[in-house]
């Protein structure tokens, strides 16, 4: 504890802190913040420079220095004052390894004129550097980040060398934004503009949360019209990549566009568009024009984003499956009547299910967890729709510029809506001219802005690095989604309805199968010491083991492979022995009887097997030699991998926890990776 630093210090701090602690998910390796170090006045000049703390390690060991720091300090932090502008970040290494020079904010200079907080990665960073190099910069951090608030100081001593003493802050992060490449949000803090922000973006995420408008803007609802315009009295402003950090201070939000800079000044707000314009002999124009846009309000609750009852995030988001799955279907789902057929209700895409179903092929495109859930949902949409299914993990296609056309329609599956990889590839789809259609969960995000149409998949924030209940809900969208694509056709309307029947019942299912939690905690006690699991599955279940396998290798850190069954002996059989753990997926469904071939084959190896089958199979699915059994309940076959990763899900987690791992934080990972 320390006394030489004010409460409104101390609540600046704070604020700072917790909104990093929120965001730590998405990045944990080192953090930093920066605030003033004296009341700013912009009346007397250069004000005194901002105080940048920097930490290797979580927002703990950032938050414990700062304290230490302040404490060890001669510094009055006690003065008072009305506005400040603070800003703060936490970082997921990318061009330099965590160390404290590495993290944010990056500064132009030891007297800290310019700071900057980055989320993305400039491209073209190299020859900005030698460039500043040449004007005599010189460089403490491996960041790509360090050549912006350089840059920026290079562009505010130009214009004051050029006698231009009333160079605007804006006007010099627009100088700056011309010519950064790649993408960024980012927000500058400069000690010549005391008590004043700007933010910008291109590619990556940037919401402004305000807070305690004007009496007569906080009555505004959603739907209202009401603008937020130049200079609008407010108690608060906030400015953060991600809703978590917004949520437990304002639900009133902006969404950022792509091009926008945003100037907080003395508590009001100016917002403008960076205009890439060319001039008559070629050269770029900046020509700032303001924006007004409607304030939207997150859909999102504090509760969402804490653990409640839970000891982690990964275990609440498996036991939360069965009310996100309903809140996924809800009011999509019609349960028809006596002269109406059952049937599915995507409002996002209904406008465009003529062209999907006039479509050459349809391209599903995602990375990791979304790209299983695609894979999982594949066989229902070929199905129904009779149309050519393919996959691509979105930076394969991107590598490969692998055709897309017209005729096309390509689905892009994503939690966070925000994946470089992703994005990278719809871009790659836009040009060639196809559909785009974008399944995420996250409202406002580049995927959903960026497609022509889409569905959200509801199944509220999700925190924990490894992803669950997205995926669950992931598949029930694109099972919705071929339900209604496959409309049109009378043939298969009883294999509709039975399907969506199966709908309506799996969130009860779903909670029947988290019953296995114990069981799968003994499993995991039993594979604690292993090195490898490997997990056999096809069909529908293919994706099922593909994704089981993931959660482990994520999370529990240990070596896990999905295998498609129907290859096991173009490879894998080399593998088994009596000490290989072997999950085999055999519940049942048109590839059961192949499976048990499989289960037969793998006995005869001796194989040490772990199968998952369906209630009642237990006797009769281990041919051939012992097995553990994991029994779930039947669904429909195409609904069968929203049950089946459950157990798998269930076993990963306890796994984790039993081999003393981070659960919600694993080695090496990030829960939206916004960079290539
Ligand atoms: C990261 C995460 C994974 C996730 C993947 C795709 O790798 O760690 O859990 O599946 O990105 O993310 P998206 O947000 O596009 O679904």
């Amino acid at each position: 504890l320390n006394f030489n630093i004010s409460r409104e210090r101390r609540y600046i701090l704070e604020v700072l802190f917790n909104g990093l602690r929120r965001l730590e998910y998405r990045g944990y390796d080192s953090a930093g913040v920066s605030i003033d170090s004296s009341l700013c006045s912009s009346n007397a000049g250069v004000a005194p420079p901002s105080l940048v703390f920097r930490q290797e390690g979580n927002i703990e060991s950032l938050v414990k220095s700062v304290y230490q720091d302040v404490a060890a300090t001669d510094l009055n932090l006690q003065e008072s004052f009305l506005t400040h502008a603070g800003i703060a970040h936490t970082r997921w290494a990318t061009h330099g390894e965590p160390a404290p020079r590495n993290s944010h904010p990056q500064s132009s200079d030891a007297g800290n004129e310019f700071l900057v907080v980055h989320n993305g990665v400039i491209t073209n960073y190299k020859v900005l550097k030698e460039s500043l190099v040449r004007h005599g910069f010189t460089f403490e951090s491996d960041t790509d980040t360090e050549v912006i608030p350089k840059l920026a100081k290079f562009v505010f001593d130009n214009a004051n060398e050029e006698g231009d003493r009333r160079v605007t802050f804006s006007q010099v992060v627009l100088e700056v934004m011309r010519h950064l490449e790649g993408a960024y949000a980012l927000i500058f803090k400069s000690r010549h503009y005391p008590n004043e922000l700007i933010a910008c973006k291109r590619g990556s995420p940037l919401l402004l949360g305000v807070k305690e408008l004007t009496e007569e803007d906080n009555r505004a609802s959603f739907n209202d019209s009401k603008f937020l315009s130049s200079n609008v009295e407010a108690k608060e402003l906030f400015l953060s990549s991600d809703p978590s950090a917004l949520v437990e201070h304002t639900k009133k939000v902006l969404v950022i566009e792509d091009g926008e800079v945003v100037h907080l000044k003395d508590g009001g707000v100016s917002i403008f568009k960076f205009d890439h314009a060319k001039g008559k002999g070629g050269e770029t124009l900046i020509r700032p024009a303001s924006v007004q846009r409607a304030l939207s309000v997150l859909e999102m609750e504090v509760e969402q984003i804490n653990k409640g009852k839970y000891e982690h995030y990964m275990q609440k988001e498996i036991h939360e499956q069965p009310e996100s799955l309903k809140t996924t279907m809800r009011g999509r789902l019609i349960r028809g009547g006596s002269c109406k057929a059952k049937s599915v209700l995507l409002g996002g895409i209904k406008d465009h299910l003529k062209t999907i179903r006039r479509s050459r092929r349809i391209v599903f495109i995602g990375c990791g967890t979304s790209y299983n859930a695609a894979l999982a949902a594949r066989p229902i949409l070929e199905e129904l729709s009779g149309i050519p299914v393919t996959m691509e993990i979105a930076s394969d296609l991107v590598d490969r510029q692998g055709p897309i056309y017209r005729e096309d329609t390509t689905v892009f599956v994503s939690q966070s809506g925000e994946t470089a990889d992703t994005l990278q590839a719809l871009e790659y789809a836009l040009e060639n001219g196809a559909l785009c259609v974008g399944i995420t969960n996250t409202v406002g995000s580049a995927i959903a802005r960026n497609t022509h149409c889409g569905v959200h998949i509801n199944a509220g924030c999700e925190i924990g690095v490894a992803s669950t209940k997205a995926y669950t809900s992931q598949i029930v969208v694109m099972a919705m989604l071929a339900l209604a694509i496959g409309d049109d056709t009378i043939s298969s309307q009883a294999r509709r309805e039975a399907i969506i029947d199966g709908l309506f019942d799996l969130p009860k299912t779903v909670k029947e199968v988290l019953k296995l939690d114990q069981e799968m905690k003994d499993l995991a006690q039993l594979l604690i010491a292993e090195q490898s699991l490997l997990v056999f599955g096809r069909g529908y279940n293919y994706a099922t083991a593909l994704e089981g396998a993931l959660k482990v290798k994520e999370v529990a850190l240990m070596h896990s492979e999905g295998i498609l069954a129907g290859e096991m002996k173009h490879g894998p059989l080399a593998l088994v022995d009596e000490t290989l753990p072997i999950v085999v997926i055999a519940t049942r469904d048109a590839c059961f009887s192949k499976q048990q071939s499989v289960i037969q084959q793998l006995h005869a190896r001796k194989g040490r097997l772990i199968v998952m089958c369906t209630k009642g199979d237990a006797a009769s699915v281990c041919v051939g030699g012992s097995c553990r059994v994991i029994e779930v309940p039947q669904v429909e076959d195409c609904l069968q991998p929203v049950i089946n990763i459950v157990p798998l899900q269930l076993l990963a987690y306890h796994l984790t926890v039993l081999r003393g791992y981070n659960v919600d934080q694993p080695r090496n990972l990030a829960k939206s990776v916004t960079t290539q």
